[in-house]
């Protein structure tokens, strides 16, 4: 999937993450960024277009498949954390809100646009994933519970497209240097080198990006004879 002339919508345009995709894609010479925020008012960034997209919200997911259905690249950025341990009373509750937003609403960008990618020629999606799709830590244990689901959703969702010719890249990270991390003391990314390396993999054929030291220690971890899964990890 080449950048140049493509036509991208990203989800959680508004700050973090997003905002530097939708930047950064408009740098590399896409045609068309619809920027999609909750509320696009604090979207900012000149040139892109903005877009009501609460992804949790069918209708409006459902609005914007019929209102941007000339897209080529779609990029699932939007994301929550509610944070906490795996055992603590608001548990459920919080893992009930991150896979509401990050598996399900996910799912239901990837379900609305599939049709449309598939009429612009294939084109690709970006799924914003994480490394604690495959591990878990203690203050984050219910977020990590749905960045795992996310990751197998978008396994999924890669064979469903595949006879249409879309390409589907998995974005792993571990941190950046984002609201999301405020106040944890940890080497970050930056988000604009994750974008330019999710965008180099993209332009090569690729389907999966690992966008740091951590989280390629921690695949390549997955397969030893104790898996780096089964220690806690911070
Ligand atoms: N930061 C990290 O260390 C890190 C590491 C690995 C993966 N990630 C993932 O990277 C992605 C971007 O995160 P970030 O670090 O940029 O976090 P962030 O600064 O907290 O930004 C999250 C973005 O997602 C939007 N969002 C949340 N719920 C939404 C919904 N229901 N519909 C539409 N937009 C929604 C937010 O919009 P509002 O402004 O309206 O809240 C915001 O624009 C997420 O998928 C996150 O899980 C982050």
């Amino acid at each position: 999937m080449q950048v140049k002339d493509s036509i991208v919508l990203v989800t959680g345009a508004n700050r973090g993450l997003g905002r530097a995709w939708a930047r950064l894609l408009l740098e590399a010479g896409a045609r068309k960024v619809y920027a999609g925020a909750r509320d696009p008012r604090g979207i900012g960034l000149p040139d892109v277009i903005p877009l009501e997209l609460d992804i949790t919200r069918p209708e409006q997911v459902r609005r914007a498949a019929a209102e941007c259905a000339d897209v080529t690249l779609l990029v699932n950025n939007a994301g929550i954390v509610r944070g906490g341990h795996v055992f603590d009373d608001e548990a459920a509750d919080r893992a009930r809100q991150e896979l509401d937003t990050n598996l399900f609403g996910t799912l239901a960008m990837c379900r609305a646009f599939a049709p449309v990618l598939g009429a612009n020629g294939g084109g690709a999606i970006v799924n914003v994933l994480s490394v604690l799709s495959w591990i878990s830590i203690p203050g984050a244990a219910t977020y990590a519970m749905s960045k795992a689901a996310t990751w197998s959703m978008t396994n999924g969702v890669r064979i469903a497209v595949k006879p249409q010719g879309t390409q589907v890249l998995g974005l792993h990270v571990a941190f950046m240097d984002t609201d999301m991390t405020a106040g944890i003391d940890a080497p970050k990314a930056t988000p604009v080198d994750v974008v330019a390396q999710a965008i180099a993999a993209l332009e090569a054929g690729q389907e999966e990006v690992l966008a740091d030291a951590l989280t390629r220690d921690v695949k390549r971890g997955l397969s030893l004879e104790r898996g780096v899964y089964l220690d806690a990890a911070g």
